[in-house]
């Protein structure tokens, strides 16, 4: 079935999903009837947390936290403890923390659904929305959820068809998204002049809806530039990770595992990052979170962000085309060489706050140890690893010579077929909405304000360098 036709028929999968909800009630009436949805639990959590929040601004919002050096306003603003995120925190030893948890107890601690011996997205999203855990049972209702929201309207479908092939994939999702303002419940409830406690609500209905429908566009986009152009239907009974491989035209079990492993990891690593922090300030705008998202992902989409994950495989293909099956540590340590002494970086390797291997890199190291330990990528990624943290470390620049997340997951994605490299940002944006939404929606909650950092002319700074120089 073309994917338009599945857009006509989603009004029935819709009436199915709800169905399928209400038959699990009724399946496991004690715990799910009784429990609470997402929003509810939203609803009865966050009154409490944003008197906290009060509370702690009114008793210590004088309290210096930071003192900023010149080098951290010309640095990229490197450093600086300005911006409130709450779903996670990122450790440059030890690395992200999603609401306290580690990558390794998200693991043990979240309930798995559809079959999953990975952790699954919607379960995170739960986590990083409210700091509680939620049930197996509440997993699998949000999950529904999520799908029953999956119609793309046809105005989307058809710019994304009229769109040219060679058109970078990431660019088509920033269009796609955009181009979804049309359903925006927040924007319609700000025109009519709702009143500002009820933004929350609105802002977590848009947030689900483009949850819901993020996989049926990134599959689209996929499908239009490299296969036939046509998707499958959202299965109403189906987590989210299998919905979107299916979607994407892969059926294999542990390509499925993948891409729930996958959705989890990629999804929140603090504020500062460039997509989350756009997220974030196009929100502080009270721009909806469709074009707020968007603006997101087109931080997502720069290679030194996001697109890593692309140029990591482009840089492998180009070496294995050079070195014709010699993968030694001496042929790696040279292409390595090679690469910085063109003025280019090590892609996948380096980072802005981690100052150890990144544990997402581990996860997917561990994922490909279990499923193929054997494979040739694999191996090659493996040596890479043995090789470039000393070749970075001689080199002396980068403050980080670990590999980060972005070094391991296309190799994963290429075992199971997924090939083109190119579409690799674009999983990395759609996971990415698990840990951007949530934050949008408590933002709207607390009544976040507006962002508006104070910016000066280097001429500005030399005066004001000047003015305390002189005081000391
Ligand atoms: C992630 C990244 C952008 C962080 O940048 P950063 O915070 O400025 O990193 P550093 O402070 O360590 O940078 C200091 C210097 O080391 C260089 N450096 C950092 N990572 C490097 C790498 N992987 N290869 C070569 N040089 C690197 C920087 O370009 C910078 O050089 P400069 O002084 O000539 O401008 C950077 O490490 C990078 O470009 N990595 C490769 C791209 C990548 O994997 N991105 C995905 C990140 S999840």
């Amino acid at each position: 079935m073309s994917l338009s036709s599945a857009a006509r028929a989603t009004p029935a999968l819709r009436a199915q999903a709800y169905k399928a909800l209400t038959s699990t009630r009724a399946f496991s009436a004690t715990s799910i009837s009784s429990e609470k949805t997402l929003k509810d639990t939203f609803a009865d959590i966050f009154p409490k947390q944003a008197e906290e929040i009060k509370q702690f601004k009114k008793e210590h919002g004088k309290t210096v936290i930071d003192q900023l050096l010149l080098e951290q306003a010309y640095g990229g603003m490197r450093g600086i403890k300005g911006i409130v995120w709450e779903g996670s925190v990122l450790d440059p030893e030890e690395g992200i923390r999603f609401r306290g948890r580690t990558i390794p107890e998200i693991k043990k601690e979240l309930p798995t659904i559809g079959g999953s011996s990975e952790p699954v997205p919607e379960a995170l999203f739960w986590l990083l929305l409210t700091g509680e855990v939620p049930t197996e049972s509440q997993v699998k209702a949000f999950s529904a959820d999520l799908a029953s929201r999956s119609e793309v309207p046809e105005h989307v479908l058809k710019l994304l068809d009229s769109l040219p092939k060679d058109l970078h994939p990431m660019a088509q999702l920033s269009i796609a998204v955009n181009a979804l303002e049309t359903e925006s419940k927040f924007a319609k409830a700000y025109a009519r002049g709702v009143n500002k406690k009820e933004y929350w609500s609105y802002t977590f209905e848009d947030s689900l809806d483009l949850l819901g429908k993020l996989p049926v566009i990134a599959s689209k986009i996929y499908r239009n530039i490299f296969k036939d152009g046509k998707i499958c239907q959202v299965d109403p009974n189906a987590d989210y990770g299998k919905n979107l491989a299916h979607l994407l035209g892969y059926t294999n079990k542990d390509f499925v595992d993948l891409m729930r492993l996958y959705l989890t990891i990629h999804s929140d690593h603090e504020g500062g990052n460039v997509s989350a922090h756009t997220t974030h300030l196009v929100g502080s705008a009270l721009s909806s979170p469709y074009l707020s998202f968007a603006a997101g992902m087109n931080g997502l989409a720069g290679p030194l962000h996001g697109r890593a994950n692309q140029e990591v495989l482009e840089w492998l293909f180009t070496f294995r085309e050079e070195v014709k099956g010699d993968y030694s540590k001496e042929t790696v340590e040279k292409y390595l060489w090679d690469t910085l002494n063109g003025g280019r970086v090590i892609p996948g390797y380096g980072h802005a706050v981690l100052r150890k291997t990144d544990p997402r890199y581990t996860a997917q190291r561990e994922f490909a140890l279990k499923h193929f330990p054997d494979y040739e990528l694999f191996k090659l990624v493996s040596t890479i690893y043995d090789v470039a943290p000393k070749v970075l470390t001689k080199h002396g620049k980068t403050k980080n010579p670990w590999p980060n997340v972005d070094s391991h997951s296309g190799v994963l994605l290429q075992y199971y077929g997924l090939t083109e490299a190119s579409f690799y940002t674009v999983l990395f944006g759609v996971s990415r909405a698990f840990g951007v939404l949530p934050q949008l929606i408590i933002d709207r909650a607390v009544g976040a304000p507006i962002e508006r950092p104070k910016s000066f002319s280097t001429e500005k700074f030399k005066e004001l360098v000047k003015s305390i120089e002189s005081k000391k």
